[in-house]
């Protein structure tokens, strides 16, 4: 080899390790003791070994103020590539605090969404992870652009590639929409941060106090927001949450979805779910045992699990077929569906939909919660949501009353009404406008004027008792063909599947528009 070749080779191999050194050993121990990777450190944690290419590593930014003419790291404070997870092709930027807290330029901006560009005209799920101050304040208006152009992009890749926040450091003001929009959003306990407005601002506009963790910690945005998708212990539960999810969706709307490979024999029987439903309807039960039983091995990932308990969300298989969950939780306020649990499964069953991945809707709803506090908080509105999603979803729907379907809640949980494939029941299922209690109460008012004491009680008991005879069961809706089939709990896993398989080619298209309404 020449000299000359020896040298320029040279120059690279500095420029690379210069490029690798972040924003120096000072800034990196920092980074470690605060309990964070660094960029780096990150996607080789995240991907499957030896698999990422990286893009623009020499980038820099143009800003000649405030001295930056004189500070520059390559890469310009963000990583971007290529990789594989679980031997899926994705693509990645990794925002890098050591340069400027990760703040965002113009150059820094444009690494992002030429990455995200790729992504979408490939076909490939995207993954950002944020660590940033947030818009580049020597930058100015650049930073602002340079995050509406990241808007954007999420906006168009939304429906048509997977997109995955994984927020690990601060993630402030208007740096959040990114995150919003896409489909899933990964908080790390204690290091990570999202809020519009942080506590100064706070502070000095409302005069209240809150530290940045109970504003916009992990916990926050899981519990009460419901911002986060998955709060993860550290990291690496993290990375891990990633290859859990991304085996489980698409990576695009044009791929459909493989088998996932299972040793459970599909014919297994749920003979555990014979005893799960009790004999007295007002007592609850776990549906997520019910879920667990059906489906591949126990295997369930529960998506938004510590946000709008009395509803259940997420993915699983059933017979190595992929599909979502939907599913009211009995054991949390009884089931109801309010505000938060419409939205929820709303934007669950949205994002299934858009995937073409299937959803199995398990059903145990008293109706939609009542109250001054719900009717003025827009349950109309919120509730609306649930029903436009599956009235508009075209993905195979197969739904299970296992007990309860009530009133407007059983016609928004996926029911034959609004276009889903098969609906079953299980022998316990109660399909009527409400429960016995309520119903006797209206429809027998005059029966019961005048009576008290035992006599009251003792014809209220008669009026409830052929009430539930004639109406808490599934066999009107069978007669009407409202449902397809009424099963023994034991056989669900496989009828089931046999459904599913059977949807296998499905094909029902909407009316052509532009886009719906939604009630957002
Ligand atoms: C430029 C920034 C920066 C920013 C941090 N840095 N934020 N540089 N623009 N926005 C730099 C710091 O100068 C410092 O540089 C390094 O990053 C690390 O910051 P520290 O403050 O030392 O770190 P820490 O104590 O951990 O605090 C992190 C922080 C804090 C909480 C993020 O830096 C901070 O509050 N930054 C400002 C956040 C902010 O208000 N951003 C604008 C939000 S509004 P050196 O050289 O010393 O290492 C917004 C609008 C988006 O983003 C609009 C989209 C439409």
């Amino acid at each position: 080899m020449s000299d000359v070749i020896e040298g320029k080779r040279e120059y690279l191999a500095n420029l690379r390790i210069e490029a690798e050194e972040c924003g120096g050993s000072e800034r990196v121990g920092k980074q470690h003791k605060s309990g964070k990777y660094t960029a780096r450190e990150r996607v080789k944690r995240l991907v499957d070994p030896n698999t990422f290419i990286e893009f623009d590593k020499f980038v820099t930014h143009r800003c000649n103020q405030f001295g930056m003419e004189n500070k520059k790291y390559l890469g310009d404070g963000v990583v971007t590539g290529l990789g594989e997870i679980n031997g899926q092709k994705i693509a990645l930027y990794s925002q890098d605090f050591t340069c400027w807290g990760g703040a965002l330029g113009n150059a820094h901006a444009n690494k992002i969404c030429k990455i995200m560009d790729y992504a979408l005209r490939n076909r490939i799920p995207i993954i950002g992870i944020s660590d940033s101050g947030g818009a580049r304040i020597q930058e100015g208006v650049e930073s602002l652009g340079g995050y509406a152009e990241i808007f954007y992009r999420n906006v168009k890749c939304s429906g048509v590639i997977p997109q995955l926040s994984l927020i690990m450091g601060p993630c402030a003001g208007g740096a959040v929409y990114s995150p919003a929009i896409t489909d899933f959003v990964f908080m790390v306990e204690k290091s990570s941060y999202m809020f519009v407005t942080g506590p100064e601002v706070i502070k000095t506009v409302t005069h209240e106090e809150v530290t940045k963790e109970d504003l916009g910690g992990a916990k926050a945005h899981s519990e009460i927001s419901g911002v986060s998708s998955f709060t993860c212990k550290d990291e690496d539960d993290c990375f891990e949450r990633v290859r859990e999810l991304l085996q489980f969706i698409p990576p695009s709307n044009f791929s459909k979805t493989t088998k996932k490979w299972t040793s459970d024999p599909v014919s297994r029987e749920n003979s555990k779910l014979k005893h799960v439903i009790p004999d007295n309807p007002k007592k609850p039960y776990d549906m997520r045992e019910i879920i667990l039983d059906i489906i591949d091995d126990g295997n369930f990932l529960e998506v938004q699990r510590d946000y709008a308990k009395n509803i259940i969300v997420g993915f699983s298989s059933i017979g190595g077929i992929k599909i979502g969950i939907v599913a009211n939780q009995p054991a949390h306020l009884a089931g109801v569906l309010d505000i938060d649990s419409s939205v929820k499964a709303a934007r669950f069953v949205r994002f299934c939909d858009a995937f073409d991945i299937p959803i199995l809707t398990l059903v145990d709803v008293p109706g939609f919660l009542p109250g001054t506090h719900q009717e003025f908080g827009g349950i109309i509105k919120h509730g609306s949501k649930l029903l436009y999603a599956f009235s508009e979803a075209t993905t195979p729907l197969v739904t299970v009353i296992t007990r309860k379907a009530y009133g407007g809640a059983y016609d928004v949980m996926a029911s034959k009404h609004i276009r889903a494939d098969v609906n079953l029941a299980y022998p316990s299922a109660e399909i009527a406008v409400m429960g016995a209690e309520g119903a006797v109460n209206i429809v027998f008012r005059k029966e019961l004027v005048g009576l008290e004491g035992e006599e009251l009680e003792e014809k209220r008991k008669e009026l409830v008792s052929s009430y539930e005879k004639e109406f808490a069961n599934p066999y009107k809706a069978a007669e009407l063909g409202y449902l397809d089939n009424i099963i023994f709990p034991e056989e669900t896993r496989e009828i089931v599947y046999k459904y599913f398989c059977s949807l296998e080619h499905k094909r029902h298209y909407l009316p052509k528009r532009k886009h719906g309404n939604i009630q957002l």
